[in-house]
């Protein structure tokens, strides 16, 4: 049986794969030596990547507004030079970091990641970053935290949406700290070989594969370690919708959709839905920090 063809590029069309790939011998031989290392081979998935045109045009950053074109249309005005995070809480080395003194010395590497959002909708990203628990080894987690809080950029003067309020700002998320130090789970700089850009939350976010798209918060300025679950954007909005864990899960829907199947964004309207994975795929590296656990009732 023929499939309808689809309308929207594909990823082939918008960037020929030959430079994609001379992008990634360029990050390579700037001394990201993990790439040839096993890690990538393990963690990187054998998909193509969505288009680039569509990775940086349909997005959710409510900082700009509520429409999947308004990120691209205002996120231009979101000013990403200075930046610094202030890591603070339960650390042993709290402080307001420059972005280059957060880079320093951690290993940029490429991850070809599967992004599911909770709209039922998904992508294939080539991300670029370093893994977070790198950073957090570095300023020293103490020994009685056991979740991260994240808080994102609010600046009512550069975000339309910040300005009028359309949810409660600063945006924030958290990870329990075995989640946060899981390999997997990404600070990201970049994709598609580039700088990240602004829509995508500029200048770096977290990435945490296996979980709903809503808990890689972007345009990070504050990281801090807790002793108890942090309060999260979406959780505080709608508790019974929203769980903290947000892990993908095919067998738990959404009270007003369901989880079971998502639309690969670039196969166009018409394509085939696929069938959501548990744990978005990554369920033999993560299934076992919630062992014992009721995934229904920790949604
Ligand atoms: N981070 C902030 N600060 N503000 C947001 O509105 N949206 C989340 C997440 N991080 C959001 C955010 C949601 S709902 C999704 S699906 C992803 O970002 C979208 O990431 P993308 O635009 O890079 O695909």
């Amino acid at each position: 049986m023929r499939r309808p063809r689809s309308a929207d590029p594909r990823w082939s069309d918008v960037t020929p794969k030959s430079l994609f790939l001379s992008r990634r011998a360029v990050i390579a031989g700037a001394g990201a030596m993990a790439l040839a290392g096993p890690a990538r081979a393990a963690w990187t998935v054998d998909e193509p990547p969505t288009a680039l045109e569509a990775i940086t045009s349909y997005n959710n950053f409510y900082e700009f507004g509520f429409g999947k074109d308004d990120p691209k249309r205002h996120a231009g005005a979101m000013t990403i030079d200075p930046w610094s995070i202030k890591i603070d809480g339960l650390v042993d080395r709290p402080g307001t970091y420059d972005l280059a003194d957060v880079l320093k010395g951690q290993a940029i590497e490429e991850r070809i990641y599967r992004f599911r959002c909770v709209e039922a909708w998904s992508m294939i990203v080539p991300w670029q970053g370093f893994e977070l628990a790198g950073l957090l080894k570095r300023v020293g987690v103490q020994p009685g935290a056991k979740y991260v809080a994240f808080e994102s950029l609010a600046r009512p003067e550069e975000m339309p949406g910040v300005r009028k309020m359309n949810l409660d700002y600063p945006y924030v998320e958290g990870l329990r700290l075995d989640e946060a130090m899981h390999p997997l789970t990404l600070m990201a700089t970049g994709l598609y070989g580039e700088p990240m850009p602004k829509q995508n939350g500029a200048p770096i976010r977290v990435i945490v594969p296996w979980k709903y798209g809503f808990k890689s918060i972007k345009s990070i300025v504050r990281i801090r370690l807790m002793d108890r679950e942090p309060p999260t954007t979406w959780n505080q909005l709608q508790p019974q919708e929203y769980g903290f864990y947000a892990n993908v899960n095919p067998q738990v829907d959404h009270p007003r959709w369901s989880q079971a199947s998502e639309r690969r964004i670039g196969e166009g309207m018409f394509a085939k839905r696929r069938e959501t994975l548990m744990f978005n795929g990554y369920a033999d590296e993560v299934a076992g920090l919630y062992s014992g656990m009721d995934l229904a009732k920790f949604y």
